[in-house]
């Protein structure tokens, strides 16, 4: 069956990379049925969708503004998102948790934004260490779910990615044993069936088996998505 694999290239990657780094993915996303999705900074997002053109890649967006347009210097809208060839938009990364206090109702506002502008909102979900290690990962990850998903989401508009903070850019992946747990949880508790992503140090060595655990529709790929022999590993 198809997977969604989808690129974070997160604060990385310049025109150079660009140049180099497009053209090597040509030949495997005209050979994949797999949908690939890339999610460069901001500034590379309109020589991309360029770049793009005539592949059957998607462009998406790594965050974006609640509003369509208005007095909030340095945010970009969902709507301009839209507009310049975006598909999909990564909504509530940890990082964006973490780091910019962003709230399960911020992240839901968001992902209304992203269903309004008529794309795909790939929200983010996941478990610190410490809520790991108290055995109360699974509950915590459901609530944060339920809490982040707005009523717009459909199986067509929204992907949800299970991304346990202690395994993103850790090297260390969670146990297949863990990942199944987490995603057939999921699954039972989002009302319809949402496809459902798994995070955190994918690399070319575990993206297969991740790739074929009940309820892994697909995989978010942070570092090994800034390196090509692993990216195009993954995707085929
Ligand atoms: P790594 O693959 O580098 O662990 O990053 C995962 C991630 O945060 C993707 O969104």
């Amino acid at each position: 069956m198809a997977k969604i694999i989808v690129a974070n290239w997160k604060m990385n990657g310049s025109l150079a990379f660009m140049k180099t780094w497009v053209p090597a993915l040509t030949s495997d996303l005209a050979s994949t049925s797999n949908q690939v999705i890339i999610c460069p900074p901001f500034p590379f997002l309109f020589p991309l969708s360029a770049a793009l053109k005539g592949t059957s890649a998607h462009l998406g967006a790594q965050n974006c503004h609640t509003t369509p347009h208005g007095p909030f210097t340095g945010e970009v809208s969902a709507a301009m998102l839209a507009d310049i060839g975006c598909q999909a938009v990564i909504v509530g990364h940890s990082e964006r948790r973490t780091l910019f206090s962003e709230t399960n109702d911020l992240i839901k506002a968001k992902a209304e934004a992203v269903h309004a502008a008529g794309m795909t909102a790939i929200i983010c979900i996941g478990e610190s260490l410490t809520i790991r290690q108290s055995g109360r990962a699974i509950d915590t990850v459901i609530q944060q779910c339920q809490a982040s998903l707005p009523p717009s989401a459909t199986p067509e508009n929204t992907r949800v990615a299970y991304e346990p903070l202690w395994a993103i850019g850790t090297g260390l992946t969670a146990s297949l044993r863990e990942i199944t747990e987490m995603h057939q949880a999921l699954h039972a508790a989002t009302k319809v069936p949402i496809p459902l992503l798994y995070g955190g140090s994918v690399t070319e060595e575990n993206a297969t088996d991740i790739l074929s655990l009940p309820h892994v529709d697909g995989v978010l790929v942070g570092g090994a998505s800034l390196n090509m022999a692993a990216f195009q590993k993954i995707i085929r």
